[in-house]
């Protein structure tokens, strides 16, 4: 087996093309980049900050988003019938001769590969089933500009070779493709995707809204401003219309799309995880560890929908049929191997307290770490700690909703 690696940038000849090798199964990565000249042409602007700063902890350590995704991974485990259900559906309507799949916001680590492992399973399944021949893969995975895909390049020959060994003959020439840059912008060229995905990405907006005036919070908690409920409601509204749009112009007729974000429940307050993070800067403020201009001038360019604005801003935009909505409650304390329980079978609170900071901790860091300095976060982060550890003694169940959807594209 052998595949090539190449990061070359050429911003106008968007794709770099190797000799494709012998091999029956062989991995060709392509890195296409986003074409910034046109764009500025179009008035849409240049790279903004956000694109360049946002990622996830990069790399195998301890805090990496690598080691501490297991939620996520589950959930992606645990959607696949979703997947599977939509993928089997585009068999029914379409002949597939290449599969073309994009997973959108694959950050790095095991889960960055484990869309194309579940894809690959149910197109196997469903070819076997219908007595068709197995198809080309192409698989385009997508993140912003400061993704750690290297990583993922790396991780490639161990992933091929266990791809090969379990699937042997069965599998068709499988092409992996890494496409930097941001969902809210267009990545593919029209008509060119059967099917998108995208796990625990689209809760990150574009962007914080603008002059909140949100000088004591980083985010919204119970005392904030019914305005400022309204400003990110509308940020969401207008960065997943848009998102939703620009898909539909990447997919062919009836492709089909499923995305899983973090949610939140009408009767339950925005995420406790943020008020605690801002809580906990202000402390560090009031202690002279971080200056207060630094905190009252960031907010966090997150939002947690309902199911009810999720399902609003589909049907306005209007290019999809919603054909899946559902709200599954997660625990947070599942970041955590199962296997180390206390002799009571319970999970040590203190281990349960680390493993939910780590969860936080691994996306957060980057944006965190821009704004407020490196040589804080360790501190940070041990002090946000001992408040989960208080907040899991007051409160049972600490739990977030996900949103799991499942789109077609209008014909
Ligand atoms: C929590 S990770 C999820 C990764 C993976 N899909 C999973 O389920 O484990 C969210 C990813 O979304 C990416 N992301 C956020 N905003 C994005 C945008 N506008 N365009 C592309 N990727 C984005 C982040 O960089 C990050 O890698």
């Amino acid at each position: 087996m052998s595949f090539k690696v190449s990061q070359d940038e050429k911003p106008f000849d968007s794709t770099l093309k190797f000799p494709a090798p012998e091999q029956k199964c062989f991995n060709l990565i392509i890195l296409s980049f986003h074409n910034i000249k046109e764009d500025k042409e179009l008035g849409r602007g240049g790279m903004d900050r956000q694109q360049v700063v946002l990622h996830m902890n990069p790399g195998m350590g301890d805090n990496s988003y690598a080691h501490n995704s297991i939620i996520q991974n589950k959930v992606m485990r645990e959607t696949k019938a979703i997947v599977e259900e939509s993928i089997m559906r585009l068999y029914t309507i379409v002949p597939i001769h290449c599969f073309k799949v994009a997973d959108l916001g694959c950050s790095s680590g095991p889960n960055a590969l484990q869309l194309v492992s579940n894809v690959i399973d149910i197109v196997d399944t469903t070819t076997s089933n219908l007595n068709l021949e197995p198809p080309v893969f192409q698989f385009l995975l997508n993140d912003l500009f400061g993704n750690d895909f290297n990583s993922i390049f790396k991780s490639l020959p161990q992933f091929l070779e266990s791809l090969e060994e379990k699937k042997g003959h069965k599998l068709g020439p499988c092409f992996i493709n890494a496409t930097p840059g941001t969902f809210y912008k267009r990545l593919f060229p029209n008509g060119s995707l059967h099917f998108v995905h995208s796990s625990f990405s689209l809760h990150w907006l574009s962007q914080a809204p603008k002059d909140l005036g949100n000088k004591e919070n980083i985010h919204l908690t119970r005392t904030s401003s019914p305005a400022m409920h309204k400003a990110y409601g509308e940020q969401f509204q207008k960065d997943f219309k848009l998102f939703l749009k620009l898909r539909s112009q990447e997919l062919v007729p009836g492709g089909g799309m499923v995305l899983t974000l973090i949610g939140r429940d009408k009767t339950r307050e925005i995420r406790t995880s943020w008020s605690l993070l801002g809580t906990t800067l202000n402390d560090m403020v009031s202690e002279n560890l971080i200056e207060e201009i630094k905190v009252e001038s960031f907010d966090l360019p997150l939002y947690d929908p309902t199911i009810e604005e999720a399902k609003e801003v589909i049907e306005d935009e209007g290019s999809f049929t919603l054909q899946r909505l559902e709200s599954v409650a997660l625990d947070w304390g599942a970041n955590i191997n199962e296997d180390v329980v206390d002799n009571n079978n319970k999970l040590d609170l203190n281990m349960k307290a680390e493993a939910i900071t780590k969860f936080v901790r691994a996306p957060l860091e980057p944006v965190l770490k821009a704004q407020f300095g490196e040589e804080v976060m360790d501190e940070l982060f041990r002090r946000y700690k001992n408040k989960i550890v208080q907040l899991i003694m007051e409160v049972d169940i600490l739990e977030f909703p996900t949103l799991v959807m499942s789109l077609i594209k209008n014909v």
